[in-house]
């Protein structure tokens, strides 16, 4: 990924390396609290505190580092981690931080030269912090570029994290829609199964169709990539084609952008299903560009009063017209929920996951035998996930 030495070069790490494991102490791996008003999850849990102490390292985390979800700094303490007073103690003595998003540029004032920072640094949007962080020579990697390959799925934060967002926007959907989910049949009469629209069929996309099947919903679904067909289907959904000629996947498995031939067609299809659906979640993305606008205005307002389109693409640019991030509008009595962090509403499971996932990008980072952090630029792994320049 782009120009390393743009920043230094592989002399240089060597060196470094060296340096570290001459001087024969554990390195220290820390990590300070986040902005708890925008973000709720931690990057480090006292469980992968634990195994990364196993790997030979120490841990260091700020006072009340996740007190706010309830885990008490005893927790930490209790498996062998270190409680330090301020973020400063933590951030000057660390040789690699964790973090969940980029931090600010007075943080990066105090990290050492020379040590690693790795988190959800979303290089595009922190330009000016991502710049600062290669001047003093802190190696930054970022998970969000890691590779989709076998070898990486236990680190891929964007699978751990859009996971749980597919479900968790089924779980908002139910309530926030005012009729029952599952078909009921009871004395009183007969109440009809809801009929749930999945946009977009990749991992959130998946684990919203699993969770609207299991609360008995009716679930369709449609994505650009011919190859989601079957796994919609094995799921129990009902796939919802767009008739097209060209190969709509990308060598990495991403959707393309699509023609505007495919853009009618598609909506031509929508047509007729959003006047039959109750709850519309769209996920669709497509990585580094605006999310695709899929539900025009007009077609929005086909959609039943009563009705919900739930965007989880909202802070990418949103797929349905009328969504904004962060906010429910009401349009002829059709809500529109444009989501925000959504990982701050189940920020415990978020962290858990989160954390396992840079446990495991930690473990491919360090040498045992080193005693030492490796970066190997031959490992894909990390050749794809450190920036080199912004
Ligand atoms: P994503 O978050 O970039 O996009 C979500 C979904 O929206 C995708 O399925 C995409 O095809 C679809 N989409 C984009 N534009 C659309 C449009 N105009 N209309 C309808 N749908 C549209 O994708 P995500 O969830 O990150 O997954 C991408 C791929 O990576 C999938 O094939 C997934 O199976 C694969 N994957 C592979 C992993 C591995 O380790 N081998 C791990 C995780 C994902």
């Amino acid at each position: 990924m782009g120009n390393y030495s743009s920043y230094c070069d592989i002399s240089n790490t060597s060196s470094y390396a060296t340096l570290n494991s001459q001087k024969n102490n554990k390195m220290i791996v820390g990590s300070i609290k986040e902005n708890i008003t925008l973000e709720k999850r931690i990057s480090i849990t006292p469980e992968s505190a634990k195994n990364i102490i196993g790997l030979g390292l120490k841990v260091y985390v700020e006072k009340d580092y996740a007190l706010h979800l309830g885990i008490h700094d005893n927790e930490y303490k209790n498996i062998g981690a270190e409680i330090k007073d301020t973020s400063k103690e933590v951030l000057k003595s660390c040789n690699l931080i964790t973090k969940v998003n980029c931090p600010s540029e007075d943080e990066i004032n105090i990290f050492k030269e020379d040590s690693i920072l790795i988190g959800m640094l979303n290089p595009s949007k922190n330009k000016s912090q991502i710049d600062k962080i290669i001047n003093k020579k802190i190696k930054p990697f970022s998970l969000e570029l890691l590779p989709r390959i076998t070898r990486a799925q236990s680190m891929d934060v964007l699978s751990s994290q859009s996971n749980l967002a597919g479900y968790r926007a089924v779980i908002d959907c139910v309530s926030e829609f005012e009729k029952a989910v599952p078909m009921m049949m009871t004395a009183a009469g007969t109440v009809p199964a809801a009929k749930i629209l999945i946009i977009g069929a990749g991992v959130a996309g998946l684990q919203a169709i699993a969770t609207a099947k299991r609360l008995g919903a009716i679930v369709s679904a449609t994505d650009v990539r011919a190859a989601s067909k079957e796994q919609v289907e094995s799921l129990g959904g009902k796939f919802l084609t767009v008739e097209q000629s060209e190969d709509m996947e990308t060598a990495g498995g991403y959707a393309k952008e699509t023609s505007n031939d495919y853009k009618k067609k598609q909506a031509e299809m929508m047509k007729e299903a959003l006047k039959k659906n109750d709850i519309v979640i769209c996920t669709a993305l497509i990585p580094g560009k605006p999310a695709p606008r899929i539900l025009t205005e007009e077609l929005v307002k086909l959609m039943k009063p009563g009705s919900i389109v739930y965007d989880l693409a909202a802070e990418q640019g949103g797929n349905s017209a009328f969504s904004e991030a962060g906010k429910i509008s009401l349009v002829d009595g059709i809500k529109i929920i444009g989501v925000k962090s959504l990982m701050n509403s189940l920020p415990l499971t978020a962290s858990s996951l989160y954390a396992k996932n840079l446990f495991s990008f930690i473990r491919n980072l360090y040498s045992k035998e080193k005693k030492d952090f490796n970066i190997n630029l031959e490992d894909e792994i990390i050749e794809n996930s450190l920036i080199k320049k912004v």
